[in-house]
């Protein structure tokens, strides 16, 4: 039997991913299969995310990225929708001290003007009270669509160019990523997507262009550190070459 609680000797620590991300899918299905209202799967999934945050911090992963919220998760019921931001505030102010304890940054990344302002303000709080701490950078998407995100990065560019404050031969790669909610972030290098669903569904698009992907059946909220293992050795039996040729080849 493995010991979870470190990292396991099969995984080599210099071929982790620095940067991981997660589409969170399955909470509903999970509940339904029990029987329960889809709630008690958001409410399981939240502490299947607080394990695998303390997971990545315990085996040195640098950064976790999840998709909490997409833009279209508003056409959900409106109950499931209010339950889904009153759960993710009631969170951030259960665990915002002990997240700050263990030396976790919290970012938010999405649109938030469009959240409740008693969220808002809870975000900015978390957000201010952690930005020195560097043992792992917690990243959490609400009001978050890639599409809507690119579209903005246009607007701010070509407003840029308008009003002569750039040129249009400094528009570069760079430079978009620049004005992306994820500038100074490096990419994701292992995206993991939960409950046999194959797509990426307006996440991270522009950011995942050379990200490995790993999609599981498991539920998310099932999504425990053995299934969080099974993930990193199938991601370090990976070749990543970036466009280039295998050095062997
Ligand atoms: C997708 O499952 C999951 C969500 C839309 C919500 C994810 C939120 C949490 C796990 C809580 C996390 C809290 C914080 C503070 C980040 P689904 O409802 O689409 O499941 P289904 O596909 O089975 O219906």
């Amino acid at each position: 039997m493995i010991d979870l609680s470190k990292l396991p000797s099969d995984l080599n620590p210099q071929l982790l991913p620095p940067h991981v991300a997660i589409i969170m899918d399955g909470n509903g299905r999970w509940a339904t299969k029990k029987g329960l209202p889809r709630v008690a799967g958001h409410r399981q999934g939240a502490r299947a995310l607080k394990e695998l945050l303390r997971c990545c911090k315990d085996w040195g992963i640098k950064a976790l990225t999840v998709y909490a919220f997409s833009t279209e998760n508003w056409r959900r019921p409106f109950a499931e929708v209010d339950f889904l931001l009153m759960l993710f505030e009631k969170l951030l102010k259960r665990e915002l001290a002990q997240m700050h304890q263990e030396g976790v940054r919290v970012s938010f990344i999405g649109d938030l003007s469009a959240l409740p302002e008693s969220l808002q303000n809870q975000i900015e709080r978390s957000q201010k009270e952690t930005a020195q701490n560097q043992e792992i950078y917690f990243n959490v998407a609400v009001n978050y669509g890639s599409r809507n995100e690119i579209t903005r990065v246009c607007h701010q560019i070509a407003t840029k160019v308008q009003q002569g404050k750039l040129k249009l031969e400094e528009i570069s790669e760079s430079l978009i990523s620049q004005h992306l909610y994820t500038a100074n972030t490096p990419d994701p290098d292992l995206l993991i997507r939960t409950s046999g669903e194959m797509r990426l569904s307006n996440f991270l698009l522009w950011q995942l262009a050379y990200t490995e992907m790993y999609f599981t059946n498991i539920l998310f909220p099932d999504f425990d550190r053995n299934a969080f293992y099974q993930a990193l050795l199938d991601y370090q039996k990976r070749d990543r070459r970036f466009g280039k040729i295998a050095v062997s080849a």
